[in-house]
């Protein structure tokens, strides 16, 4: 896999979409993540633990840039060095990616995943750091308004059976609930304004994804003719 950040074939928008970066989230919950295995969810669970490494990597960059917006001081108090995820023996303030950390290490897979997906991982956080610190603080608004739509699908998968997956459930609900409510994460930082400069950073996002085959398999809608998702690299 290679995570571009130079795409030669973007994804295309659909009529109404002003921004690629648009494209490719809707491209991200067009896959089919209902046909993912217990499994498929841990790595997903992995992905994920890696996406939030990166993800305070950038907020605390946004809050070098913006040291006085109040609305982005209150919502880094939901995403650091916070007890909002607390569960079973996970008791101690942290970041949310500590959280994921926590019950991968508890259930063993962080070597093994490490191991199977370490190199891959590597490339996706060498892509993030690489963009403007400026960009990198303009996804985390960005993350704010379209990741819980984005976790939304994520548990339309239906086997959390196997080991750690309670606590990824747990992460995700949890996550919808702070993003997207009332006063919630996305209304807090909702002043800053969101270019293509992020397109970049969702293309390398989607790009994990293609670690987890299952997901490019057709949906039942696609199969009957319409949304389907690309399989087509994106490089
Ligand atoms: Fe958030």
């Amino acid at each position: 896999m290679n995570i571009a950040l130079n795409v030669t074939q973007p994804v295309p928008l659909s009529s109404g979409e002003a921004f690629r970066h648009k494209a490719v989230v809707r491209e991200i919950k067009g896959l089919n993540w209902e046909n993912l295995d217990g499994d498929d969810l841990q790595v997903v669970m992995y992905l994920s633990y890696i996406a939030a490494v990166e993800f305070a990597e950038a907020l605390r960059l946004a809050l070098d840039l913006y040291p006085s917006h109040e609305g982005l001081l209150e919502m880094a108090h939901g995403e650091l060095k916070t007890k909002n995820l607390l569960l079973d023996d996970y008791r101690d303030a942290g970041d949310h990616h500590e959280f994921l950390a926590h019950f991968l290490e508890k259930h063993d897979l962080t070597e093994p995943m490490r191991q199977r997906l370490g190199r891959h991982a590597d490339a996706y956080l060498a892509a993030c750091r690489s963009l403007d610190e400026n960009v990198r603080a303009m996804t985390v608004f960005s993350r704010e308004e379209e990741l819980s739509g984005i976790f939304a699908r994520m548990l339309d998968a239906e086997d959390w059976s196997y080991p750690g997956l309670y606590a990824f459930r747990h992460y995700l609900s949890r996550h919808i609930t702070f993003d997207s409510g009332e006063g919630g994460h996305h209304d807090l930082v909702s002043s800053f304004p969101i270019d293509d400069r992020v397109y970049p950073f969702y293309a390398a996002r989607l790009e994990t994804f293609r670690l987890v085959p299952h997901l490019f398999e057709l949906t039942p809608a696609a199969k009957a003719g319409c949304d389907t998702p690309s399989e087509r690299p994106l490089m």
